[in-house]
């Protein structure tokens, strides 16, 4: 099977892969698959979004640049590590690469809720079935089922879900919520789009290499000496506190006793956390899934969350957002009122067909098979944690989410990255991608097909033995 990554051209990869695709032609390419050499599975589909190249358009409109998108750096992670996939690619044609880098899933959606997407999909060409737009914040029967799977007796009820399109459209909505002058603190390392959305809203101060931090974001070290949480009483005060649990990438999930913590930190600071729960399932242990199993947290929190990594559902795109009632702004105002007010203006409701899909998920058989497809991506976990023990590594997280964060202790995450990708055809993600804190730690993640993380973990012994 061939397999897409999506990419950007940089001009760093231009000069090589204008040989396969004619000579500078970006334009010409926009949008189409490119094939990179390769036999069989190891063929890659480059799918192209290419910018038309600056010698190409000479005329410029009088438009300036929005100067916090400026600020970003070289390119978000993802894109960056297919654009270093793509030239391994040119290099070894020949090679059976495999993907252990973006956290995207491999495994086919259970039929059961695949089979309601079909069934819904097929009643909109029925006059009785047709439906145009819906409720900007979810269908009702989803939104209760929400409710009642997820956080029954947490004391949240219906209409404190907002059903989207996924968790991180989600997550740059709420930054047009909080708007451009609340200040805002992250673990470090995080999943990326929390800073990466700060700074395009223009949160942030410039990018200061030394530190490799933005000015005026507050980075909390989350590594294995403070068990992965951080040390609270060095944190400053922030508005806003992002808060990952199970974490992408570092895999660990944060206790009772410490989210406790978290949320008297932020009632002594009048701040609010954006709870990301878009792991919780995969927790094996005793901690929350939900932050509003901590008492209080009502007052201070909301949540984001996500089918993508339940039911495979990253390509279908589902994803719901909790605002309690009783979370209000400095005012008294409500803030679920005014998120209601962005989701109305600036977006129109999730697809039809993939809510149907999301209520299937929490029929009974939809919860058994998300159970399945989730103990499947956690036997993949545990086949990588006992290679990289076996092997001699100090390795954390793996237990309650579907990542395994290996520590190189002494070296820089991007040169492992290039070594395991140099030498084994295996896709990891360098840890410090996600923040300073990642660095000497590379992410691997479990999502993949059974052969190809068995194939990989040989590989990894090979190179590590
Ligand atoms: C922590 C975290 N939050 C959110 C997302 C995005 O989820 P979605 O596919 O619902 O946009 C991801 C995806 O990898 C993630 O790791």
């Amino acid at each position: 099977m061939n397999s897409v990554i999506h990419h950007t051209f940089s001009p760093a990869l231009s000069s090589s892969a204008s040989s396969l695709i004619g000579q500078n032609k970006f334009t010409e390419i926009r949008m189409q698959n490119v094939y990179l050499p390769g036999k069989g599975s190891s063929r890659v589909a480059v799918k192209c979004v290419a910018s038309p190249s600056v010698e190409q358009t000479a005329y410029t409109t009088k438009v300036a640049r929005n100067e916090n998108l400026a600020k970003l750096q070289a390119g978000y992670l993802f894109p960056e590590i297919a654009r270093k996939r793509a030239a391994h690619m040119l290099k070894y044609p020949d090679a059976k690469v495999i993907p252990l880098g973006i956290g995207d899933t491999t495994e086919r959606i259970p039929e059961v809720i695949t089979t309601a997407m079909a069934e819904r999909a097929k009643a909109l060409s029925t006059k009785k079935g047709y439906s145009g737009y819906g409720a900007e914040q979810g269908e009702k029967q989803l939104r209760a089922a929400i409710a009642s799977t997820f956080y029954q007796n947490l004391g949240i009820e219906e209409d404190d879900i907002f059903v989207s399109d996924g968790a991180k459209s989600d997550i740059s909505r709420l930054q047009v919520l909080f708007g451009s002058k609340v200040s805002m603190a992250v673990q470090d390392p995080s999943y990326p789009a929390y800073v990466d959305s700060s700074v395009i809203l223009g949160q942030t101060g410039l990018y200061q290499k030394d530190v490799e931090r933005f000015a005026k974001i507050e980075y909390m070290r989350c590594t294995p000496e403070n068990d992965f949480f951080p040390d609270l009483s060095n944190v400053a005060r922030t508005d806003i506190i992002f808060f990952c649990s199970p974490n992408n990438p570092t895999g660990s999930a944060a206790s009772r006793e410490q989210l406790t913590q978290l949320v008297q930190f932020a009632k002594d600071n009048g701040s609010i956390i954006v709870y990301d729960s878009a792991y919780a399932m995969y927790v094996s242990e005793d901690k929350p899934r939900s932050i509003f199993e901590i008492p209080g947290a009502e007052e201070v929190a909301l949540e984001v969350s996500s089918f993508s990594k339940y039911a495979g559902f990253t390509g279908v795109r589902l994803g719901w957002t909790v605002v309690p009632k009783q979370l209000k702004y400095s005012d008294g105002f409500p803030v679920a009122n005014d998120f209601n007010r962005i989701v109305c203006t600036a977006f129109n409701g999730a697809s039809n067909i993939a809510q149907a899909g999301g209520l299937a998920c929490l029929s009974p058989e939809g919860i058994k098979a998300m159970h399945e497809v989730v103990g499947f991506y956690k036997e993949n976990t545990k086949i990588i944690m006992d290679t990289f023990n076996s092997l001699g590594f100090n390795v954390y997280g793996g237990v309650n989410a579907p990542y395994v964060w290996v520590h190189f202790p002494g070296r820089s995450s991007w040169e492992v990255f290039g070594e395991i990708l140099e030498k084994t055809h295996v896709v990891t993600t360098p840890g410090s991608g996600f923040g300073p804190a990642g660095e000497g730690f590379v992410r691997v993640s479990a999502f993949g097909n059974r052969e190809n993380v068995l194939e990989a973990c040989k590989r990894f012994k090979e190179l590590y033995k």
